[in-house]
């Protein structure tokens, strides 16, 4: 089949008129007119009309067999719509081609769900006939946003001097704090791979090798809760970099997000990019993704109520709690019914005789004037208040803001806001087991003001560790790596990792650190999210030409499956519990 005269269907346009041309392409719709045939032809550029004339006996005998979904080749010249019929939806839709030759190269069944209509349809189905939902004009366009968006990247990276390197998906499990999807060996029965979480070590042992600027998009594997913005296999845009610090990396990254936003979406970023600290994130956002699209920050109202009556701020102050607040301009408009919904809070309705409240009769004058004065709340304003331990209070109160943005409709779409989260703590107490782990990983380099409290309060201790965030959501993490065995060991003991153990686990890394490690630190960002947000959408899934489901299940090859005993003996394993579904 000759292709030497095709013309994409999105193509054609008024300059094309009398111009001849070979389109290929699916059957988008039909509109049989008893004479005149339309169709709406569709390839991966777009869509164009064809007007099938009965003077044309052969093609218009052929269009009257198709059906949607039908493969066809057309042959014909373009021509002007008749005035008043022109499409200005379509970029094609002043001009249409009249066909002269109908070939049917493929037919369809007819498709479980429509594509020519932006619909919603259930998940699951477009997933298992996925081939068929990437037709759909607009999931095509999020491939190519997502293709734009990497060969931007990487044309940065490699004007900076980066190079790609490819490091193996088959290792020693690498902490990055998710559970390993495990590959059992057949050479060794009884060892396993892991699937590479990131390649966090290898990137460090490139460094040790000299190579001083890598970065890789990469596919990287955990087996973790499933969210929308979480897949079991995602891709990284991972980097790192010899002989810097966080300035360096934050500038190269900040950049290339100017960089891909300016040639991909034509918008600009300010750069720098504003930074918080993960104190002050907390403090005034209430969590260490602080989504500044919109205002309503928390304030600290400790110091109107210090010597407040009021049993339930009494009780908490007592105890070395703090009161925060929101101030919500127009917030008067919000019922008792929004407010009762929100986890225990206080609030009071600032009017032009003073404040109204269910609780107002507890206070003193002086504290509700302190609480004007704090808050600077203005006829018409709400304010809410949650009093409690500080590590309690932020996150409570930052849901709670977020609660209120989307009632009061503060969410812009369409808007990009981007900020750096620095100095994050280096250790924290998991919630599920109370140990100490790492916040970000075992290799994050504690801030050196703080290496006195390393072994005396270690959960004080600030790492040289920053999360990059747009909008609601976490795009990436990093930091400056310890390149020094020493510091690298009482981090791990930390950790209660010992020496033996960390020597077993990652000997290699501690070996090589003593043949001369520069300094170096690094990056990394999740693609997936990074394209979700560019393209408006609200999961991953929708810029991921095949995903998972929530479950984890491919559901158009059904894997995970189960597998020959063969292959398990092979492996020297055998199951336990024979699998639940055939
Ligand atoms: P981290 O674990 O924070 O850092 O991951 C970096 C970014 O990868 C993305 N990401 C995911 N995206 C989709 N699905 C997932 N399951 C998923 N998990 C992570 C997020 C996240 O911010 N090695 C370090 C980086 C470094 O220190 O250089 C790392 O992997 O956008």
């Amino acid at each position: 089949m000759s292709r030497t005269a095709r013309t994409p269907a999105g193509t054609p346009r008024p300059a094309d008129i009398g111009r001849r041309t070979e389109l290929y392409g699916w059957i988008h719709r039909r509109r049989d007119l008893g004479g005149l045939i339309f169709l709406d032809l569709r390839d991966r550029s777009g869509l164009i009309q064809v007007k099938v004339d009965p003077a044309h006996a052969q093609a218009h005998a052929t269009a009257q067999e198709l059906r949607l979904e039908y493969v066809v080749r057309v042959r014909g010249s373009v021509v002007r719509r008749p005035p008043g019929t022109e499409n200005k939806e379509l970029p094609t839709g002043e001009v249409e081609v009249e066909a002269e030759e109908v070939e049917i190269l493929n037919r369809s069944r007819t498709p479980p769900f429509a594509l020519n209509e932006d619909r919603a349809v259930d998940e699951q189905l477009r997933l298992r006939y996925r081939y068929l939902d990437l037709r759909r004009p607009h999931m095509a366009e999020h491939l190519r946003l997502r293709h734009r968006i990497v060969k931007a990247i990487r044309d940065f990276l490699d004007e900076e001097g980066f190079l790609e390197i490819e490091t193996p998906v088959l290792i020693r499990s690498t902490p990055e704090g998710a559970r390993d999807y495990l590959v059992p060996s057949r050479l060794e029965p009884g060892h396993f791979y892991a699937l590479a979480q990131s390649p966090q070590l290898y990137k460090q042992l490139l460094m040790v090798a000299g190579l001083d600027r890598y970065f890789q998009i990469v596919r990287c594997y955990r087996d973790e809760d499933l969210r929308a913005d979480r897949q079991p296999e995602f891709t990284q845009l991972d980097l790192e970099m010899s002989f810097v610090a966080e300035d360096d990396v934050l500038d190269v990254i900040e950049r290339s997000f100017a960089h891909v936003w300016k040639s991909v979406l034509g918008l600009e970023i300010a750069v720098p990019i504003p930074r918080l600290t993960h104190a002050q994130a907390l403090a005034r956002y209430g969590a260490d993704k602080p989504d500044r699209r919109y205002g309503l920050e928390i304030e600290e109202l400790t110091p109107a109520f210090t010597s407040t009556a009021f049993q339930v701020f009494r009780q908490v102050l007592d105890a070395g709690g703090v009161v925060r607040g929101i101030r919500v301009p127009g917030g008067v408009e919000l019922g008792r019914n929004d407010l009762d919904s929100l986890t225990e809070v206080a609030y009071w309705y600032r009017e032009a005789a003073g404040w109204r409240s269910p609780i107002s009769k507890f206070f003193r004058p002086e504290e509700l004037e302190a609480l004007a004065r704090s808050t600077q709340a203005q006829p018409g304003d709400l304010v809410v208040a949650v009093a409690d331990r500080k590590e309690v209070a932020a996150p409570a109160l930052g849901a709670i803001r977020r609660a209120l943005a989307e009632r009061m409709k503060l969410i812009p779409g369409g808007r990009f806001e981007f900020v750096w989260v620095t100095d994050f703590p280096l250790y924290e107490r998991s919630v599920e087991t109370g140990e100490i782990t790492a916040a970000h990983h075992p290799f994050t380099s504690p801030n050196p003001e703080d290496l006195a409290l390393l072994d005396r309060e270690p959960l004080k201790v600030r790492a040289r560790a920053y999360d990059l965030v747009l909008n609601d959501t976490e795009l990436g993490s990093g930091s400056i790596r310890i390149h020094d065995p020493a510091l690298q060991q009482r981090v791990f003991q930390g950790l209660g990792i010992g020496e033996e153990s960390a020597r077993q686990r990652f000997g290699f890394l501690l070996d090589a650190f003593d043949y001369g490690a520069p300094p170096h630190g690094g990056f990394a960002y999740g693609i997936d999210r990074v394209v979700m947000l560019a393209a408006g959408e609200q999961t991953i899934r929708e810029v991921i030409a095949f995903p998972k489901n929530q479950q984890a299940e491919e559901p158009m090859t059904s894997a995970p499956a189960p597998i020959d005993p063969r292959q398990l003996r092979e492996l020297g394993l055998e199951l336990r519990r024979p699998p639940a579904k055939p």
